[in-house]
């Protein structure tokens, strides 16, 4: 069985696709030894277009608000016992500041859905300020769905890149993740309107969220086949003891590597994480992520009195810590492994 599936990672790794049967297939049968030929193959791919560099993103989470009510998200907006935080603008410019002192080039604005507070307008003062400051500095928004007007504010202000995850490509999945009224479709819209007004996109989905199956991970990767999108963000679902998926298993994090490893067979230039929630399962998890074929990692730049606060699942890294430590402990963990922190924007190279 096992030499099927490395036959069909050899494909994958020499054409680019695979189909659905054969994604199916993958998903079934892996063990460990498929993953780590996986891995070793990603790892050659990511080397070769990346060297042994990283790029790191500093992210400010601006707002714990959220108009949403995800069932896998600890701010959704039935969690009671979130405790809302909101920056103010000049909040937000500090910590791009302090973290330009400490080698980011790239600023991620990540919040719930808060366009109350923050609607277009105000995040395109925000931008133009932050460009204004370090224009060599690429501005990354997540911010949830907007509409296309606005997407298109926030890039004539100067907002480079923007990432939106899919969440899942099955549409009766994502309304087994999502309250009705949300829209599978209005979020599919958003991603083709980003690609159109040519933001980077940066899209992707959780690993073992609550009924996913081999299929619908199939559909996942065929979308991204179809997609291209810039950057995937990719990592292991994990519960939030105040949401209605409290008593769901947590994703696996050997599928979390090994899906980072295909991603990277996949789409050879693709930018790809090794996300927050990958180092909360497991404490080498963005280590063995970048070692499985991840390039990017993106720490906090948040201030450390709201850190606790941004608490999407339970366990979260980083929410003791200073810019300041994350950024030497990135540093030293990317060294103990061979790699090194480059200090650029990290652009998406076609
Ligand atoms: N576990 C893992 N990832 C989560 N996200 C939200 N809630 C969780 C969770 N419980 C991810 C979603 C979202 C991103 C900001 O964080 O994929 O798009
Ligand atoms: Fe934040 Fe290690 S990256 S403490």
């Amino acid at each position: 069985m096992s030499e099927r599936i490395k036959r069909l990672i050899d494909k994958l790794e020499e054409n680019h696709t695979l189909v659905k049967e054969e994604w199916v297939e993958i998903f079934d049968n892996y063990d460990d030894s498929d993953r780590e030929y996986a891995a070793e193959k990603a790892r050659a791919v990511a080397v070769g277009v990346f060297g042994n560099k990283v790029y790191i993103r500093g992210i400010v989470e601006f707002s714990n608000v959220c108009k949403n009510d995800c069932y896998y998200c600890g701010i959704r907006c039935s969690n009671s016992n979130a405790q809302r935080y909101r920056l103010t603008d000049e909040d937000i410019l500090s910590c791009c500041d302090e973290g330009y002192e400490y080698g980011f080039r790239t600023f991620v604005l990540q919040s719930g859905e808060d366009y109350k507070e923050y609607p277009a307008s105000r995040m395109a003062e925000i931008i133009k300020r932050i460009k204004a400051s370090h224009p060599d500095c690429a501005v990354t928004l997540s911010l949830g769905e907007m509409e296309y007007d606005d997407f298109k504010l926030l890039k004539e202000a100067g907002a480079d890149r923007y990432l939106l995850r899919h969440e899942t490509a099955t549409r009766e999945h994502y309304e087994m993740l999502h309250p009705k009224v949300m829209s599978f479709d209005h979020r599919m819209q958003c991603l083709s309107q980003l690609m159109e007004l040519g933001y980077q996109v940066g899209t992707g989905m959780m690993i073992g969220s609550p009924f996913q199956t081999s299929e619908y991970l199939a559909n996942d990767m065929l979308f991204l086949h179809d997609f291209k999108p810039h950057m995937i963000g990719t990592g292991p679902f994990l519960p939030h003891k105040d949401t209605p998926f409290k008593d769901k298993p947590k994703g696996s994090y050997e599928l979390t590597l090994f899906v980072l490893s295909l991603c990277r067979l996949m789409l050879p230039r693709v930018l790809l994480p090794a996300t927050t929630a990958l180092g909360t399962i497991n404490p080498l998890g963005r280590e063995n992520g970048v070692l499985a074929g991840a390039n990017v990692i993106m720490p906090n730049l948040s201030p450390t009195a709201v850190r606790k606060k941004y608490m999407l699942y339970d366990g979260k890294i980083c929410t003791e810590d200073a810019t300041s430590e994350c950024r030497q402990c990135i540093f030293a963990r990317m060294k103990r492994i061979g790699y090194e922190v480059e200090i650029t924007r990290g652009d998406y190279k076609p």
